[in-house]
């Protein structure tokens, strides 16, 4: 490990400051080369205060992400175990595309701090670009079918959910990407497959979490939100990383091993806001409206209309009806 690092994580560990004589003695380096790399680790962003005959401290409310805090963080089994993290990148779907052009390895994850042109769902954007959010994908082989597939991003949404709910964080989900906290958008999932007709190559899963954003603008702050605004806390990004791929790679395994959705179903169907409430959707030219029954087995959406009849949802754009009128 780079010395920086060690010394980094020494820090971590501390609850009061340690002087540069105690890090030196430590690590077999002089005072002056603790300063260096006490400089470079202030260069990559952490929070590291310095009192002359006290030492160093590094503040807990770091929220650093890089190679070196996402491969100490991660205790996944197989996401992530190879990743590349992008400072800036235009989406890290497309980052794993490339990726795949050479060598497709299941599991792999790319992180990236700025996405200049993120991808959303309709060709929506989704571009980050002040260090506070979470946005990743992960390259998967399923041996599935092509329509299967799109279990897969109902999958990640639970994944989402059941993490945030590590934290305490009371996460919804609108059938079938939206991650929604007290009514707004807090993450959505983009799921890109590249098959032939029977054959997958890849999947490629991307998410997008909003977690530190401070303020959105004018056209979006009615319908997204952020863990910071709901909850006035500031989040570490590498643990909310770590909680999705734990919780993501264990119900891909499963999910993958019995190449069904029913074990998922009641998880889903608990939390997904769509569940007994009146939805809508445009499909072509009509519009699909009534109340939403339930999830099938295959993970599509039941919507019943007021004369009992039913229409099964495979995808698509659902609005939900809130009790108080709105729409989300
Ligand atoms: C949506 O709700 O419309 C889906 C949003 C998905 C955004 C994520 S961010 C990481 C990954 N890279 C992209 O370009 N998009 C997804």
């Amino acid at each position: 490990m780079d010395t920086k690092y060690k010394i980094l994580e020494l820090l971590k560990l501390q609850s009061n400051y340690m002087s540069g004589e105690e890090i030196g003695e430590k690590f077999n380096i002089s005072r002056s080369a603790v300063w260096k790399n006490i400089l470079k680790l202030k260069n990559e962003g952490y929070i590291i205060e310095s009192i002359t005959n006290k030492g160093y401290f590094l503040t807990k409310t770091n929220d650093v992400l890089n190679p070196h805090e996402i491969q100490y963080e991660l205790t996944t089994k197989a996401f992530g175990k190879k990743f590349e993290f992008f400072k800036e990148t235009d989406s890290t779907n497309n980052e794993l595309k490339r990726v795949a052009q050479s060598k497709i390895e299941e599991g792999f994850l790319a992180v990236a701090e700025k996405q200049t042109n993120g991808k959303g769902r309709f060709g929506n954007t989704w571009t980050y670009s002040n260090n506070d959010n979470l946005a990743f994908s992960v390259l998967l082989t399923p041996p599935l079918s092509p329509n299967d597939i799109k279990t897969l991003t109902l999958l990640a949404g639970l994944s989402v959910c059941k993490a945030l709910h590590n934290l305490e964080i009371d996460a919804y989900l609108k059938w079938p990407n939206d991650i929604i906290l007290n009514g707004k958008k807090i993450g959505g999932i983009l799921t890109e497959i590249s098959c032939e007709i029977e054959r997958i190559n890849y999947v490629i899963v991307g998410i997008g979490i909003n977690i530190n954003t401070k303020k959105f603008d004018f056209e979006l702050e009615n319908k997204a939100t952020s863990l910071f605004i709901e909850t006035g806390k500031n989040f570490k990004r590498k643990v909310i990383l770590n909680y999705i791929l734990n919780e993501f790679e264990q119900s891909y395994y499963k999910f993958i091993k019995n190449n069904s959705f029913v074990e998922f179903k009641a998880d889903y169907e608990k939390l997904c806001l769509n569940i007994g409430k009146h939805v809508k959707s445009k499909i072509k030219n009509s519009v699909i409206e009534g109340i939403a029954t339930g999830i099938s087995d295959e993970g599509e959406l039941i919507v019943e209309d007021k004369n009992n009849n039913k229409t099964i949802l495979l995808s698509g754009e659902v609005s939900v009806r809130l009790t108080d009128g709105s729409y989300i």
